[in-house]
């Protein structure tokens, strides 16, 4: 048998590394663009921390795209999914096998009572996405779905078609039947600062009644606009905007992929700060702690309407990805990890108020939990996004060893999800360095 392939960080090659990717990957994959001269390339994690090729430890602001909730190499996670990799590392689903049933129930058990909820799994965010739009549309019979302004739901062909990005979408024929309507944003919203939500629910049921026939299969909202640059949705704008959708015959999809299992700190759900209960419930990224798994939570008979077309998917239910989902569930509830997610939001908060006070680039800050945002602004008056000086300061949060992506529209908003280990003293850090990085431009 040859050699296994060399990938220990003492024998990467980071030049051969680097030219390998950009010879042999597609230029289509993207990458993070922040620093395009001089890309980070990672080898290990631990924890809330990953290490580059020389060793150098990073805190994980971004946990690689919010998908690592426990934390790297979280014990009960490789337990669990060794165990399963061990015992039998695919099963198709259509077989019996233990591992997505008890998943399945143990899912259930986490959402709001009397709905008769059935889950399905699928790999990624996109494809979950995609199967929540062609439910409600053989649900209800309708054709047309609502969704924000602002909003990403993935990149396949529904996903993209609802995502309110002109980089999402392509010059081929979009999936057909999306309109988006405006996003209540508070800080720089259409109808302007602290608008409240009336304007935007005029806004939707207008909408409604100019852009489709009337009758809509459905609305999808993220309870965070998470790549939209961390918009909350306000107090009562979900509840409300569901009356208005179900009054048009659709039904109420909340994207949960960046938002569900604790993240919020408040709530093991975003849709449980809103006081709103969704038909279908989409899940995905921190799911499976870094494992591809992905599901839609749907009730019964809605399930059941999609009964009359083939459903079926090769690898959704992988017992492997399965065992990593289950620890998921299992450790936020032992590790208090949704506490957690919540006290050390708390803290950042609480952090970053002081910084607002000193640091005049610092326009905004939001979120709750670990899916904070703050946007860098040049005069809080106008709220120009200081983009530049964005740029700066996370190269400089990089030289002092932390990993943040900015997003939005105007690429000048912070996003701040590390993995909802973090601990106090990583965030007592990670202030100081911000603190320093933003003094640094005065
Ligand atoms: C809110 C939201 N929904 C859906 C998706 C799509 O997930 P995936 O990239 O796994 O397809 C993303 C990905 O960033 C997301 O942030």
């Amino acid at each position: 048998m040859s050699a296994l392939p060399q990938t220990e960080p003492d024998r990467i090659d980071r030049d051969a590394l680097i030219a390998r990717r950009r010879r042999f990957l597609s230029p289509s994959l993207r990458t993070f663009p922040m620093f395009p001269d001089d890309p980070l390339v990672l080898v290990r994690g631990e924890g809330a921390h990953v290490f580059d090729e020389t060793g150098r430890r990073y805190l994980d602001g971004t946990a690689q795209n919010v998908c690592i909730s426990l934390g790297f190499g979280h014990p009960v996670t490789m337990r669990m999914a060794r165990q399963a990799m061990d015992a039998m590392q695919h099963c198709t689903s259509l077989f019996f096998h233990d591992a997505p049933a008890r998943y399945a129930e143990e899912l259930v058990a986490r959402m709001p009572e009397g709905g008769d909820w059935v889950v399905h799994l699928v790999n990624s965010g996109a494809e979950a996405i995609d199967l929540a739009y062609a439910m409600a549309r053989m649900h209800t019979g309708h054709f047309e779905m609502v969704s924000l302004r602002n909003a990403y739901h993935g990149l396949h062909f529904g996903a993209s078609g609802s995502a309110a990005f002109s980089s999402c979408r392509m010059p081929t024929a979009a999936m057909q039947g999306f309109v988006h309507t405006m996003h209540p944003d508070q800080y720089k919203g259409a109808f302007g600062p602290d608008a409240g939500i009336e304007p935007y629910l005029a806004e939707l049921e207008r909408t409604i009644f100019s852009s489709t026939s009337g009758r809509i299969a459905g609305m999808i909202v993220e309870p965070i606009q998470g790549f939209g640059g961390v918009v909350p949705m306000p107090p009562g704008y979900i509840a409300r905007a569901f009356e208005i959708v179900r009054a048009a015959g659709g039904l109420c999809i909340v994207d949960e992929v960046q938002t569900g299992f604790g993240r919020m700190g408040s709530h093991y759900w975003g849709f449980e700060a809103h006081g709103a209960t969704p038909d279908i419930v989409v899940l995905g990224k921190g799911m499976g702690n870094g494992f591809p798994i992905a599901g839609v939570i749907a009730r019964r008979e809605i399930a059941e309407s999609f009964t009359k077309v083939r459903f079926f998917n090769t690898f959704g239910g992988n017992p492997v990805a399965v065992a990593a989902a289950r620890s998921v569930l299992q450790v936020i509830d032992d590790e208090d990890l949704q506490e957690n997610a919540h006290a050390r939001g708390e803290q950042l908060l609480a952090g970053l108020s002081t910084l607002q006070a000193r640091h005049p680039l610092i326009g905004d800050v939001r979120g709750s939990g670990l899916i904070l945002g703050i946007e860098v602004v040049k005069d809080r008056g106008t709220r120009e996004p200081a983009v530049e000086a964005g740029d700066r300061i996370q190269k400089r949060l990089r030289a002092a060893g932390f990993i943040n992506v900015k997003g939005s529209a105007t690429r000048n908003c912070f996003r701040i999800n590390p993995p909802m280990c973090v601990t106090a003293p990583d965030c007592d850090d990670w202030l100081d360095a911000f603190d320093r990085a933003l003094a640094a431009e005065r």
